[in-house]
C-alpha cells in the first residue's frame, strides 16, 4: 500500500451536466465519493489521504457556488465525525484556513481537535490551498527568521525548507490520482509531488469508488520507482 495517497478531484460539474442537474448536486455525490475512498484507505492502512477540495483559484467561481461548497463542506464535517471516529480518521487540513467563512472554519477546528488522538489514517483536507502560495508562505517564514537571528540561511536546506509548508509533518505522498482526465497538477501540492507516482483516470469524481481506488493501487505497485537513480 502507498503510504501516502493524494487525489485532485475533478469532474463533479461534468457529472451533474450529464444528469441535467446543478452543479452543486455533482459536488454533493463527490462528497460522498470522498467517503467511500477515506473509507477504503482505513481499512487498507493507508497512512495519509490528502484531497484537493477547494483551491484557491476556485474563489473565481460564481459566488452561488461556492457559497454552496462552503456549506457542504461544514455539514460534511459535521456529519461525518461519528463516521471519523468509528473509523479512528484523523481529520487535518492545509491551505488559507483564514479564507474560509467562520462557520466552516469552526466546523473544522472542532473535528480536528476531536479527532486528534485517532490512530487510523489522516484525512487531510485541502482548503483554499495553493501550491505556489504555500511555497511562499514558507520562503517569507524563512526569510522573518533568519531576519531576527533564528536561522543561518546557509544552514538552508530541502528539510529545513520542507518543514516550513504546511505540509510539514506528513510524508510525501507516494500516488497521485487525478479523475476526469485531465492531466494537470492544478497548483496542487507542487514541492511535495516531485518523486509522485500519477495515475489519472476518466472516470468523473463522483463515480469514483474503492473498485478505482484499488486500480490505482495495483497499477502503482506495477511501478518502478527510482527517484533519479538508476
Ligand atoms: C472539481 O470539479 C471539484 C471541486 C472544485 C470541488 C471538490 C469538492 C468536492 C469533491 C465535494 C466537497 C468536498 C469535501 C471534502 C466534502 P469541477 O467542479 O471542477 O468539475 P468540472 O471540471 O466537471 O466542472
Amino acid at each position: 500500500m502507498p503510504r501516502h495517497i493524494a487525489i485532485i478531484m475533478d469532474g463533479n460539474g461534468r457529472w451533474a451536466r450529464e444528469r441535467g442537474l446543478a452543479r452543486i448536486a455533482g459536488h454533493q455525490q463527490g462528497a460522498a465519493s470522498v467517503r467511500t475512498v477515506t473509507r477504503a484507505c482505513a481499512e487498507w492502512g493507508v497512512e495519509f489521504l490528502t484531497v484537493y477540495a477547494f483551491s484557491t483559484e476556485n474563489w473565481k467561481r460564481p459566488r452561488s457556488e461556492t457559497d454552496a461548497l462552503m456549506v457542504l463542506l461544514e455539514h460534511f464535517i459535521e456529519q461525518e465525525l461519528p463516521e471519523l471516529m468509528r473509523n479512528q480518521i484523523r481529520l487535518r487540513a492545509i491551505g488559507r484556513l483564514e479564507d474560509l467563512p467562520l462557520g466552516c472554519r469552526n466546523a473544522l477546528q472542532r473535528a480536528i481537535d476531536l479527532t486528534a488522538g485517532n490512530t487510523s489514517t489522516t484525512l487531510i483536507l485541502a482548503l483554499s490551498y495553493s501550491g505556489r502560495s504555500d511555497i511562499l508562505r514558507a520562503a517569507q517564514s524563512l526569510c522573518l527568521k533568519a531576519r531576527s537571528g533564528q536561522l543561518d540561511p546557509e544552514s538552508l536546506d530541502e528539510e529545513v525548507f520542507r518543514q516550513e509548508l504546511s505540509t510539514g509533518e506528513y510524508p510525501d505522498p507516494d500516488l497521485l490520482v487525478r479523475t476526469s482526465g485531465e492531466m494537470r497538477l492544478s497548483n496542487f501540492l507542487l514541492w511535495e509531488l516531485s518523486y509522485t507516482e500519477i495515475h489519472v483516470t476518466q472516470k468523473l469524481w463522483p463515480d469514483f469508488g474503492k473498485e478505482d481506488l484499488l486500480e490505482a493501487v495495483r497499477e502503482f505497485n506495477k511501478r518502478e520507482r527510482r527517484f533519479g537513480a538508476v
